[in-house]
């Protein structure tokens, strides 16, 4: 298999989770700015299980939700990465694009560079004909993200998230697709 365990975009290392990585990783994972559009913010332990979770799956599929380390200062941020969609649903199964950054580092364009990297690898490394977005309606700064890097939405597709209650606010999620092109004109322009 290519080793696809450590990427790099302009400011930024993709790579696999180190130990130290659980402080600052359960610190922004704790803030509820940063989890608020989820039903809570994580317990140490809850993101102790996510990490263990993630490296499960590099270790399945080879790829997944890398660490990113800003490479000036080797600040760890948070996430972006490729996750295989684990729930059951119209459009599965699928390979999702996601993020998750600290307070500190939002609207640097560090969630934007680093999906464009993820994406380089999904479509040139791992040859996939299409990667998925989802999130939560209410959840504009993620679909930002999503408009940014050339993702479309493709609004027959909303749908209620399985792992969330009819009473939850965040329930419903909107669905956007890339495909290589998609990538490519994105990228140059
Ligand atoms: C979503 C998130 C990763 C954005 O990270 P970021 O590094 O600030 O994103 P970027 O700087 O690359 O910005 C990408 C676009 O989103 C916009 N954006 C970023 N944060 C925003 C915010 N809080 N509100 C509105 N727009 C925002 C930027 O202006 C930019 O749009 P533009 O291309 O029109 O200028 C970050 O806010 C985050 O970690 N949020 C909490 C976790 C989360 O909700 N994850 C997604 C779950 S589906």
């Amino acid at each position: 298999m290519t080793d696809l365990l450590t990427l790099e975009s302009p400011r930024l290392r993709l790579r696999l989770w180190e130990d130290e990585d659980l402080a600052p990783f359960s610190a922004l994972s704790a803030d509820p700015a940063v989890m608020r559009y989820f039903p809570k913010p994580l317990s140490r332990l809850e993101s102790a299980a996510f990490i263990g979770r993630v490296r499960g799956h590099f270790a399945e599929y080879g790829y997944g939700l890398w660490a990113l380390e800003r490479k000036d200062d080797g600040a760890f941020i948070g996430f972006t990465g490729l996750w295989n969609v684990r729930f059951k649903a119209p459009f599965t199964p699928a390979v999702e694009i996601c993020w998750r950054l600290a307070r500190d580092y939002w609207g640097l364009g560090y969630a934007s560079e680093a999906a464009f990297t993820s994406l380089g690898c999904a479509f040139e490394q791992l040859g996939l004909k299409e990667v998925v977005a989802f999130t939560s309606e209410v959840n504009l700064p993620s679909q930002k993200v999503m408009q940014a890097i050339g993702m479309q939405r493709h609004d027959a597709e909303d749908f209620d998230h399985p792992a969330l209650d009819e009473a939850s606010p965040l329930r419903r999620h909107y669905l956007y697709r890339i495909d290589r092109a998609g990538w490519l004109k994105a990228m140059h322009g």
